[in-house]
């Protein structure tokens, strides 16, 4: 059933990995969607075919989410073109690993300036046409680290575990609203963010996770699909691990 038929998302870094496969999984549902994306313009067009493919509307908005300005003229065409999103998925995510000892300023804030700074400049921009239309759906891709906490990543769990703070709070201020904002938090997933680890790194990973495998990004694609739908009408302010049962 196309339960999202006529809704428009917004999924922030599509052009690849989880945001790719969470654009697509919409559109299965009927969702027309606008793919941000900043630096993979090969990676956006294929993701717009792959969404095509399902019979959806679907166009392209390059930018930078962590720049205001960029962030700002992206939602003013989206706003003019597209009339509003009605569901915006916070997906885009970026990684500077290295233990907090070692850790720069700058890996610090590049990855606040995306991962939540991202957040809040999509957010504020379209959280106020959910409001007047009485509808809307947020949700936020945070982490398994965001709340265990992950040797190597200070920057990218203070990141995580703001997000799932970010989701409590807005899901309260907006209940009342018709707006729901809901946190799906992945575990360890095949994407280009994990490629980069060791055969061995991903042996010890694969051994302390119940399920023993990584997540493929459908999986999580699913869950966030299930935030959006109508049977979630009253599902707000939760986090919905989906970690293979590694943290439970
Ligand atoms: N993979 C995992 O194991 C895992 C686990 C837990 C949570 N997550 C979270 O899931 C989300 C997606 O991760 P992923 O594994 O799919 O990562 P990925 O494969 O590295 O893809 C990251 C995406 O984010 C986009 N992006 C990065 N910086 C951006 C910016 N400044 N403005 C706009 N888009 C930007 C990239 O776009 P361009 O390539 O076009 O620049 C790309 O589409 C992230 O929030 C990540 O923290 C991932």
């Amino acid at each position: 059933m196309k339960t999202l038929e006529g809704k428009t998302a917004l999924v922030t870094g599509a052009s690849r990995g989880i945001g790719r496969a969470i654009a697509i999984d919409l559109a299965e549902n009927g969702c027309n969607i606008v793919i941000n994306y900043n630096h993979s313009e090969d990676g956006a067009h294929e993701t717009q075919r792959l969404v095509e493919e399902k019979g959806v509307k679907c166009r392209l908005e390059k930018a930078d989410i962590s720049d205001k300005e960029e962030c700002d003229a992206m939602l003013e065409d989206i706003l003019s073109g597209e009339g509003g999103v009605d569901i915006l998925v916070n997906n885009a995510g970026i990684n500077r690993d290295r233990s907090f000892l070692k850790m720069t300023r700058q890996m610090w804030d590049e990855v606040l300036g995306v991962n939540l700074n991202g957040p809040f400049n999509v957010t504020h921009g379209l959280l106020p046409h959910m409001v007047e239309q009485g509808w809307g759906r947020i949700i936020n891709i945070s982490s398994m680290g965001g709340q265990t906490g992950n040797f190597g990543q200070a920057n990218y769990s203070v990141t995580k575990g703001g997000l799932i703070a970010f989701t409590m709070t807005l899901a309260r201020e907006v209940a009342r609203k018709g707006v729901t904002v809901n946190s799906v938090s992945p575990g360890y997933t095949h994407t280009d963010m994990t490629a980069g680890m060791p055969e061995s790194a991903v042996d010890s990973v694969n051994a302390m996770i119940p399920m023993g495998r990584m997540a493929d990004p459908s999986e999580i694609a699913s869950a966030v699909s299930y935030f959006a739908s109508p049977q979630a009408s009253y599902v707000t302010g939760q986090v919905l691990g989906v970690n293979g049962g590694m943290y439970m």
